[in-house]
């Protein structure tokens, strides 16, 4: 079984997902992750978006994911997945087709014979379009920003609310009008507004449909 959650950054989608697999006892893939993980690469790299290589890269790009922990070529990126650095560079990278196709392989070998709860921008769209079940999770500008500022402010004393907010508003809009599958939601996905809502009203949200359709 595969359920299928896209939508915006500081939807909830993540924690919301995580927690649905948890109580399901199946899988979960955050496949931000993902791009995060191959964002921090090039940064540690110093690869160009202009001028590298982007097919040989990607030849060489192995992720693991085993309990919320990102292993790139073997490596534990975890902690780099969160930097400033990789939160601005992330959308350039995503953006590219030779990455995306990439990522999408891994993302159909990771859940290969699984049940799995799968998030990101495009998993009902483009990754499995067949997903049993498919959810698109938003929630307004500022309520998406003030959980992401609450989330980052221990670890970066130095960011402001309205710096996040601006960061996410570009990042919405890049992530939406890409060429290569932007954020879209699958016309047949279950819209949950999670502006009022708290983590565990939209886990059961959630959970309460996949229960009344089995
Ligand atoms: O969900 P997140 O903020 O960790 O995602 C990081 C970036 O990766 C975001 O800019 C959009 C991109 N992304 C994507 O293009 N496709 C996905 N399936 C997941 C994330």
């Amino acid at each position: 079984m595969i359920i299928a959650i896209d939508g915006p950054a500081g939807s909830g989608k993540s924690t919301t997902s995580k927690l649905v697999a948890k109580k399901l006892g199946i899988a979960h893939l955050d496949t931000g992750s993902m791009y995060r993980a191959v964002t921090a690469y090039f940064i540690d790299n110093n690869y160009s978006i202009k001028n590298a290589d982007i097919d040989a890269i990607m030849k060489f790009i192995d992720i693991e994911i085993s309990n919320e922990v990102v292993f790139l070529n073997g490596e534990d990126v975890t902690n780099k997945l969160r930097d400033q650095k990789v939160s601005s560079l992330v959308s350039d990278i995503s953006s590219l087709q030779k990455v995306r196709s990439k990522m999408v392989e891994l993302q159909r070998k990771i859940s290969l014979n699984k049940s799995i709860v799968i998030d990101g921008r495009d998993i009902g769209t483009v990754v499995f379009p067949g997903a049993e079940f498919k959810f698109f999770i938003t929630a307004s500008i500022e309520a998406r920003a003030s959980r992401r500022f609450d989330e980052l402010k221990t670890l970066n004393p130095d960011i402001t609310l309205d710096g996040i907010l601006k960061q996410i508003e570009r990042r919405d809009h890049y992530d939406s009008t890409r060429a290569n599958s932007p954020l879209k939601k699958a016309l047949d996905a279950i819209i949950i507004d999670t502006t009022r809502l708290s983590i565990d009203e939209q886990v059961n949200m959630i959970l309460e449909t996949i229960n009344n359709k089995q």
